[in-house]
Protein backbone atom coordinates (compact mmCIF):
# COMPACT_ATOMS: atom_id res chain seq x y z
CA UNK A 1 0.00 0.00 0.00
CA UNK A 2 1.31 3.34 -0.92
CA UNK A 3 0.69 7.15 -0.18
CA UNK A 4 -0.05 8.89 -3.67
CA UNK A 5 -0.82 12.44 -4.76
CA UNK A 6 -2.08 12.60 -7.49
CA UNK A 7 -1.60 16.16 -9.68
CA UNK A 8 -4.31 16.76 -11.59
CA UNK A 9 -6.36 13.99 -10.51
CA UNK A 10 -9.62 16.33 -10.50
CA UNK A 11 -9.18 15.68 -14.58
CA UNK A 12 -9.92 13.19 -17.30
CA UNK A 13 -7.37 10.40 -16.56
CA UNK A 14 -6.25 11.54 -13.48
CA UNK A 15 -9.61 10.50 -12.04
CA UNK A 16 -9.34 7.27 -13.31
CA UNK A 17 -5.98 6.97 -11.71
CA UNK A 18 -7.68 7.96 -8.51
CA UNK A 19 -10.03 4.88 -8.42
CA UNK A 20 -7.54 2.37 -9.65
CA UNK A 21 -5.66 2.81 -6.81
CA UNK A 22 -8.01 3.25 -3.97
CA UNK A 23 -9.95 -0.05 -5.52
CA UNK A 24 -6.31 -1.56 -5.11
CA UNK A 25 -5.67 -0.41 -1.58
CA UNK A 26 -4.01 2.36 -2.05
CA UNK A 27 -4.09 5.76 0.02
CA UNK A 28 -5.05 8.65 -2.94
CA UNK A 29 -4.75 12.39 -2.30
CA UNK A 30 -5.47 14.92 -5.52
CA UNK A 31 -4.03 17.81 -5.99
CA UNK A 32 -5.64 20.41 -8.55
CA UNK A 33 -6.63 23.68 -9.35
CA UNK A 34 -9.77 23.09 -11.11
CA UNK A 35 -8.74 24.70 -14.37
CA UNK A 36 -10.19 21.78 -16.70
CA UNK A 37 -10.98 19.39 -13.60
CA UNK A 38 -14.47 18.66 -11.72
CA UNK A 39 -14.68 18.86 -7.94
CA UNK A 40 -16.77 16.13 -8.54
CA UNK A 41 -14.69 13.42 -10.12
CA UNK A 42 -12.94 13.69 -7.03
CA UNK A 43 -14.31 10.65 -5.34
CA UNK A 44 -11.35 9.02 -3.85
CA UNK A 45 -9.21 10.70 -1.34
CA UNK A 46 -9.06 14.43 -0.46
CA UNK A 47 -8.51 17.46 -2.63
CA UNK A 48 -5.67 19.87 -1.81
CA UNK A 49 -6.60 22.94 -4.19
CA UNK A 50 -3.18 24.44 -5.04
CA UNK A 51 -2.01 25.49 -8.72
CA UNK A 52 1.69 23.97 -9.53
CA UNK A 53 2.66 27.78 -10.70
CA UNK A 54 2.04 28.82 -6.82
CA UNK A 55 5.34 27.62 -5.14
CA UNK A 56 4.40 28.58 -2.00
CA UNK A 57 1.21 26.35 -1.88
CA UNK A 58 2.85 23.42 -3.50
CA UNK A 59 5.27 24.01 -0.56
CA UNK A 60 1.94 23.47 2.11
CA UNK A 61 0.76 20.84 0.08
CA UNK A 62 3.81 18.79 1.07
CA UNK A 63 4.87 19.98 4.45
CA UNK A 64 3.56 17.60 7.26
CA UNK A 65 2.41 15.10 4.82
CA UNK A 66 4.14 11.79 3.42
CA UNK A 67 3.91 10.59 -0.09
CA UNK A 68 5.79 7.23 -1.61
CA UNK A 69 5.07 8.99 -5.19
CA UNK A 70 3.30 11.32 -7.65
CA UNK A 71 1.95 10.70 -10.72
CA UNK A 72 1.56 14.02 -13.03
CA UNK A 73 -1.50 14.79 -14.82
CA UNK A 74 -1.45 18.66 -14.74
CA UNK A 75 -0.92 19.85 -17.91
CA UNK A 76 -3.17 22.42 -20.58
CA UNK A 77 -3.49 19.87 -23.30
CA UNK A 78 -5.29 21.09 -26.57
CA UNK A 79 -2.79 21.13 -29.60
CA UNK A 80 -4.54 24.60 -31.49
CA UNK A 81 -4.43 26.75 -28.30
CA UNK A 82 -0.55 25.87 -27.43
CA UNK A 83 0.08 27.16 -31.28
CA UNK A 84 -1.72 30.86 -29.83
CA UNK A 85 -0.51 30.93 -26.42
CA UNK A 86 2.53 29.52 -26.34
CA UNK A 87 3.68 31.41 -23.58
CA UNK A 88 0.54 29.98 -21.42
CA UNK A 89 1.48 26.71 -22.26
CA UNK A 90 5.48 26.48 -21.50
CA UNK A 91 4.47 28.22 -18.02
CA UNK A 92 2.28 25.72 -16.86
CA UNK A 93 3.62 22.54 -18.13
CA UNK A 94 7.46 23.64 -18.38
CA UNK A 95 7.46 25.61 -14.95
CA UNK A 96 4.75 23.67 -13.13
CA UNK A 97 6.45 20.95 -13.56
CA UNK A 98 9.49 22.02 -12.46
CA UNK A 99 7.94 23.56 -9.48
CA UNK A 100 6.43 20.35 -8.60
CA UNK A 101 10.18 18.67 -8.90
CA UNK A 102 11.55 20.92 -6.53
CA UNK A 103 8.96 20.61 -3.96
CA UNK A 104 9.55 16.98 -4.06
CA UNK A 105 13.30 17.32 -3.72
CA UNK A 106 12.97 19.48 -0.97
CA UNK A 107 10.71 16.83 0.71
CA UNK A 108 12.71 13.93 -0.32
CA UNK A 109 9.76 12.17 -2.49
CA UNK A 110 11.68 10.04 -4.71
CA UNK A 111 9.71 8.37 -7.60
CA UNK A 112 7.43 10.34 -10.34
CA UNK A 113 4.73 8.77 -12.96
CA UNK A 114 4.83 11.49 -15.46
CA UNK A 115 2.22 12.07 -18.44
CA UNK A 116 3.49 12.32 -21.51
CA UNK A 117 2.38 12.38 -24.92
CA UNK A 118 2.62 10.96 -28.65
CA UNK A 119 3.05 14.64 -29.45
CA UNK A 120 6.54 14.84 -28.24
CA UNK A 121 7.35 12.66 -31.67
CA UNK A 122 5.50 14.61 -34.39
CA UNK A 123 5.14 14.00 -37.82
CA UNK A 124 5.86 10.23 -37.40
CA UNK A 125 8.82 8.54 -40.26
CA UNK A 126 7.45 5.03 -39.45
CA UNK A 127 4.17 2.90 -39.42
CA UNK A 128 4.42 2.25 -35.60
CA UNK A 129 5.98 4.55 -33.28
CA UNK A 130 8.44 2.66 -30.96
CA UNK A 131 10.33 4.29 -27.96
CA UNK A 132 13.45 5.29 -30.19
CA UNK A 133 11.44 7.29 -32.50
CA UNK A 134 12.74 10.91 -33.64
CA UNK A 135 11.25 13.57 -31.27
CA UNK A 136 10.55 16.38 -33.20
CA UNK A 137 7.16 17.94 -31.66
CA UNK A 138 5.33 20.26 -34.20
CA UNK A 139 3.68 22.12 -31.64
CA UNK A 140 4.43 23.95 -28.20
CA UNK A 141 1.91 21.70 -26.55
CA UNK A 142 4.23 18.80 -27.68
CA UNK A 143 7.73 20.61 -27.05
CA UNK A 144 6.54 21.00 -23.52
CA UNK A 145 6.15 17.63 -22.74
CA UNK A 146 9.62 17.00 -24.03
CA UNK A 147 11.08 19.32 -22.21
CA UNK A 148 9.55 18.04 -19.08
CA UNK A 149 10.95 14.48 -20.03
CA UNK A 150 13.96 15.58 -20.14
CA UNK A 151 14.20 17.29 -16.38
CA UNK A 152 12.97 13.95 -15.41
CA UNK A 153 16.42 12.68 -17.18
CA UNK A 154 18.50 15.34 -15.45
CA UNK A 155 16.87 15.12 -12.19
CA UNK A 156 17.77 10.96 -12.18
CA UNK A 157 21.36 12.21 -12.64
CA UNK A 158 22.15 15.02 -10.33
CA UNK A 159 19.14 14.13 -7.50
CA UNK A 160 18.28 10.29 -7.67
CA UNK A 161 15.25 10.70 -9.14
CA UNK A 162 12.83 7.77 -10.41
CA UNK A 163 10.98 8.43 -12.76
CA UNK A 164 8.16 6.82 -15.47
CA UNK A 165 7.04 9.11 -18.27
CA UNK A 166 4.46 7.10 -19.88
CA UNK A 167 3.46 8.44 -23.31
CA UNK A 168 -0.34 8.32 -23.84
CA UNK A 169 -1.56 7.99 -27.88
CA UNK A 170 -5.45 8.39 -27.60
CA UNK A 171 -6.98 8.40 -24.49
CA UNK A 172 -10.46 7.13 -24.63
CA UNK A 173 -13.17 5.59 -22.88
CA UNK A 174 -14.75 5.80 -19.28
CA UNK A 175 -15.71 4.47 -16.14
CA UNK A 176 -19.81 4.96 -16.06
CA UNK A 177 -20.28 2.51 -13.19
CA UNK A 178 -18.06 4.86 -11.12
CA UNK A 179 -19.06 8.40 -12.10
CA UNK A 180 -16.75 9.31 -13.94
CA UNK A 181 -15.89 9.90 -18.04
CA UNK A 182 -14.37 12.61 -20.12
CA UNK A 183 -15.39 15.74 -19.09
CA UNK A 184 -13.41 18.62 -20.92
CA UNK A 185 -15.30 21.75 -21.82
CA UNK A 186 -13.50 22.38 -24.98
CA UNK A 187 -13.40 19.19 -26.30
CA UNK A 188 -11.44 18.43 -29.74
CA UNK A 189 -11.25 14.48 -28.99
CA UNK A 190 -12.96 12.60 -31.37
CA UNK A 191 -15.11 9.77 -29.98
CA UNK A 192 -16.50 12.52 -27.23
CA UNK A 193 -17.25 15.09 -30.52
CA UNK A 194 -18.75 11.93 -32.04
CA UNK A 195 -20.76 10.98 -29.00
CA UNK A 196 -22.12 14.29 -28.30
CA UNK A 197 -23.36 14.31 -32.72
CA UNK A 198 -24.93 10.57 -31.58
CA UNK A 199 -27.00 12.67 -29.03
CA UNK A 200 -27.59 15.96 -31.00
CA UNK A 201 -25.47 18.05 -29.19
CA UNK A 202 -22.63 20.35 -30.21
CA UNK A 203 -22.04 21.36 -34.23
CA UNK A 204 -22.17 18.95 -36.78
CA UNK A 205 -19.33 16.61 -37.51
CA UNK A 206 -16.81 17.41 -39.55
CA UNK A 207 -14.11 14.81 -41.35
CA UNK A 208 -10.82 16.06 -41.97
CA UNK A 209 -9.99 14.45 -45.22
CA UNK A 210 -11.13 11.41 -46.91
CA UNK A 211 -8.06 11.32 -49.40
CA UNK A 212 -5.47 9.78 -47.36
CA UNK A 213 -3.58 6.54 -48.06
CA UNK A 214 -5.15 4.03 -45.53
CA UNK A 215 -7.97 1.35 -46.00
CA UNK A 216 -11.18 4.20 -46.01
CA UNK A 217 -9.05 7.64 -46.64
CA UNK A 218 -9.59 8.49 -43.19
CA UNK A 219 -6.82 9.30 -40.40
CA UNK A 220 -6.15 6.02 -38.34
CA UNK A 221 -5.65 6.94 -34.21
CA UNK A 222 -4.50 4.47 -31.83
CA UNK A 223 -7.61 4.40 -28.88
CA UNK A 224 -6.11 3.55 -25.68
CA UNK A 225 -8.99 3.03 -22.80
CA UNK A 226 -8.21 5.09 -19.34
CA UNK A 227 -8.64 2.08 -17.26
CA UNK A 228 -5.16 0.33 -19.60
CA UNK A 229 -3.86 3.79 -18.72
CA UNK A 230 -4.06 3.54 -14.95
CA UNK A 231 -3.10 -0.36 -14.74
CA UNK A 232 0.26 0.91 -16.77
CA UNK A 233 0.81 3.62 -14.16
CA UNK A 234 0.53 1.27 -10.95
CA UNK A 235 2.61 -0.94 -12.81
CA UNK A 236 5.04 1.85 -13.21
CA UNK A 237 4.96 2.44 -9.40
CA UNK A 238 6.39 -1.31 -8.79
CA UNK A 239 9.19 -0.18 -11.68
CA UNK A 240 10.62 2.32 -9.93
CA UNK A 241 11.04 0.57 -6.72
CA UNK A 242 13.37 -2.18 -8.63
CA UNK A 243 14.87 0.24 -11.24
CA UNK A 244 16.68 3.61 -10.79
CA UNK A 245 17.02 6.49 -13.47
CA UNK A 246 14.30 8.16 -16.04
CA UNK A 247 12.46 5.65 -18.26
CA UNK A 248 10.22 6.25 -21.35
CA UNK A 249 7.16 4.03 -22.25
CA UNK A 250 4.48 4.48 -25.17
CA UNK A 251 0.85 3.93 -24.20
CA UNK A 252 -1.39 2.69 -27.30
CA UNK A 253 -3.35 -1.02 -27.95
CA UNK A 254 -1.25 -0.85 -31.20
CA UNK A 255 -4.40 -0.96 -33.50
CA UNK A 256 -5.08 1.84 -35.74
CA UNK A 257 -8.78 2.57 -36.05
CA UNK A 258 -9.66 4.88 -38.65
CA UNK A 259 -11.99 8.25 -38.42
CA UNK A 260 -15.09 6.35 -40.17
CA UNK A 261 -14.49 3.08 -38.03
CA UNK A 262 -14.96 5.41 -34.92
CA UNK A 263 -18.28 6.91 -36.67
CA UNK A 264 -19.82 3.30 -37.40
CA UNK A 265 -18.87 1.50 -34.22
CA UNK A 266 -20.56 4.60 -32.10
CA UNK A 267 -23.39 4.58 -34.83
CA UNK A 268 -23.73 0.95 -33.82
CA UNK A 269 -23.36 0.97 -30.21
CA UNK A 270 -25.96 3.64 -29.87
CA UNK A 271 -28.11 2.72 -32.37
CA UNK A 272 -28.37 6.15 -33.67
CA UNK A 273 -27.22 7.61 -37.30
CA UNK A 274 -24.38 9.83 -37.33
CA UNK A 275 -24.26 12.64 -39.73
CA UNK A 276 -21.19 14.14 -40.32
CA UNK A 277 -19.15 16.25 -43.71
CA UNK A 278 -16.15 15.89 -44.86
CA UNK A 279 -13.95 18.87 -44.97
CA UNK A 280 -10.41 19.45 -46.56
CA UNK A 281 -7.54 17.84 -44.87
CA UNK A 282 -6.27 20.14 -41.53
CA UNK A 283 -1.91 20.73 -41.82
CA UNK A 284 -0.52 18.61 -39.12
CA UNK A 285 -2.48 15.82 -39.26
CA UNK A 286 -0.65 12.73 -40.28
CA UNK A 287 -2.25 9.76 -41.72
CA UNK A 288 -1.52 7.02 -39.39
CA UNK A 289 -0.39 7.69 -35.63
CA UNK A 290 -0.13 3.84 -33.70
CA UNK A 291 1.61 3.03 -31.17
CA UNK A 292 4.34 -0.09 -30.68
CA UNK A 293 4.11 -1.11 -26.57
CA UNK A 294 6.00 -3.63 -26.31
CA UNK A 295 8.39 -1.97 -24.11
CA UNK A 296 5.66 -1.32 -21.70
CA UNK A 297 4.53 -4.84 -22.06
CA UNK A 298 7.40 -6.01 -21.45
CA UNK A 299 9.66 -4.49 -19.24
CA UNK A 300 6.26 -2.91 -17.06
CA UNK A 301 4.17 -6.25 -17.71
CA UNK A 302 1.43 -4.13 -19.19
CA UNK A 303 -1.72 -6.13 -20.57
CA UNK A 304 -4.05 -4.29 -22.09
CA UNK A 305 -7.70 -5.47 -21.48
CA UNK A 306 -9.90 -3.03 -23.83
CA UNK A 307 -8.01 -3.88 -27.15
CA UNK A 308 -11.25 -3.80 -28.85
CA UNK A 309 -13.00 -0.66 -30.28
CA UNK A 310 -16.80 -1.23 -29.24
CA UNK A 311 -16.45 -1.87 -25.65
CA UNK A 312 -14.11 1.46 -25.33
CA UNK A 313 -16.97 3.04 -27.63
CA UNK A 314 -19.49 1.70 -25.55
CA UNK A 315 -18.11 2.44 -22.15
CA UNK A 316 -18.02 6.41 -23.26
CA UNK A 317 -21.33 6.24 -24.72
CA UNK A 318 -22.78 4.59 -21.30
CA UNK A 319 -21.08 7.71 -19.54
CA UNK A 320 -22.12 10.68 -21.76
CA UNK A 321 -25.76 9.26 -22.34
CA UNK A 322 -26.08 9.90 -19.00
CA UNK A 323 -24.48 13.89 -18.63
CA UNK A 324 -26.28 16.83 -18.47
CA UNK A 325 -26.77 18.36 -21.45
CA UNK A 326 -23.54 20.32 -22.79
CA UNK A 327 -24.02 23.36 -24.44
CA UNK A 328 -22.75 23.88 -27.64
CA UNK A 329 -21.06 27.27 -26.77
CA UNK A 330 -18.58 24.22 -24.65
CA UNK A 331 -17.80 22.66 -27.73
CA UNK A 332 -15.02 22.68 -30.04
CA UNK A 333 -16.23 22.80 -34.01
CA UNK A 334 -14.43 20.65 -34.96
CA UNK A 335 -13.90 16.60 -34.70
CA UNK A 336 -10.56 16.91 -34.18
CA UNK A 337 -8.03 13.69 -34.58
CA UNK A 338 -4.96 14.79 -33.26
CA UNK A 339 -3.17 12.84 -30.70
CA UNK A 340 -3.15 15.46 -27.65
N1 LIG B 1 -6.45 12.85 -22.99
C1 LIG B 1 -5.55 12.37 -23.85
O1 LIG B 1 -5.89 11.72 -24.86
C2 LIG B 1 -4.08 12.57 -23.57
C3 LIG B 1 -3.14 12.05 -24.51
C4 LIG B 1 -1.79 12.23 -24.26
C5 LIG B 1 -1.36 12.86 -23.11
N2 LIG B 1 -2.28 13.38 -22.23
C6 LIG B 1 -1.79 14.05 -21.01
O2 LIG B 1 -2.40 13.43 -19.90
C7 LIG B 1 -2.62 14.36 -18.85
C8 LIG B 1 -4.06 14.31 -18.40
O3 LIG B 1 -4.91 14.57 -19.52
P1 LIG B 1 -6.48 14.74 -19.32
O4 LIG B 1 -7.10 14.48 -20.64
O5 LIG B 1 -6.90 13.98 -18.12
O6 LIG B 1 -6.56 16.31 -19.02
P2 LIG B 1 -7.52 17.10 -18.01
O7 LIG B 1 -7.48 18.53 -18.49
O8 LIG B 1 -8.83 16.43 -17.92
O9 LIG B 1 -6.76 16.97 -16.63
C9 LIG B 1 -5.68 17.80 -16.23
C10 LIG B 1 -5.92 18.20 -14.78
O10 LIG B 1 -4.81 18.99 -14.33
C11 LIG B 1 -5.31 20.15 -13.66
N3 LIG B 1 -4.29 21.21 -13.85
C12 LIG B 1 -3.83 21.74 -15.01
N4 LIG B 1 -2.88 22.65 -14.76
C13 LIG B 1 -2.72 22.71 -13.41
C14 LIG B 1 -1.88 23.46 -12.55
N5 LIG B 1 -1.03 24.40 -13.01
N6 LIG B 1 -1.98 23.26 -11.21
C15 LIG B 1 -2.85 22.34 -10.71
N7 LIG B 1 -3.68 21.61 -11.48
C16 LIG B 1 -3.61 21.78 -12.82
C17 LIG B 1 -6.65 20.45 -14.32
O11 LIG B 1 -7.52 21.22 -13.52
C18 LIG B 1 -7.18 19.04 -14.59
O12 LIG B 1 -7.92 18.54 -13.47
C19 LIG B 1 -2.18 15.72 -19.40
O13 LIG B 1 -0.88 15.96 -18.94
C20 LIG B 1 -2.19 15.51 -20.91
O14 LIG B 1 -1.24 16.35 -21.54
C21 LIG B 1 -3.62 13.25 -22.44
Amino acid sequence: MSEVLICGGAGYIGSHMAQWLAEHGHSVTVLDNLSTGHRGAIRWGDLIEADLLDPAALESAFHGRSFDAVMHFCAKSLVGESVAEPYAYYANNVTGTLNLLEAMRRHEVNKLVFSSTAAVFGNPVSDVIDEEHPKAPINPYGASKLMAERFLADAAHAYGLRSVALRYFNAAGALPEHGIGEAHACETHLIPNVLRAALGQGPSLKIFGNDYDTADGTCLRDYVHVQDLAQAHALALGFMDRHEGAHTFNLGNGQGFSVHDVIATAASVSGVAIPYEVAPRRAGDPARLVASSDKARELLGWTPRWTELAPIIESAWRWHRDQPRWSPHHIHADASIQAA
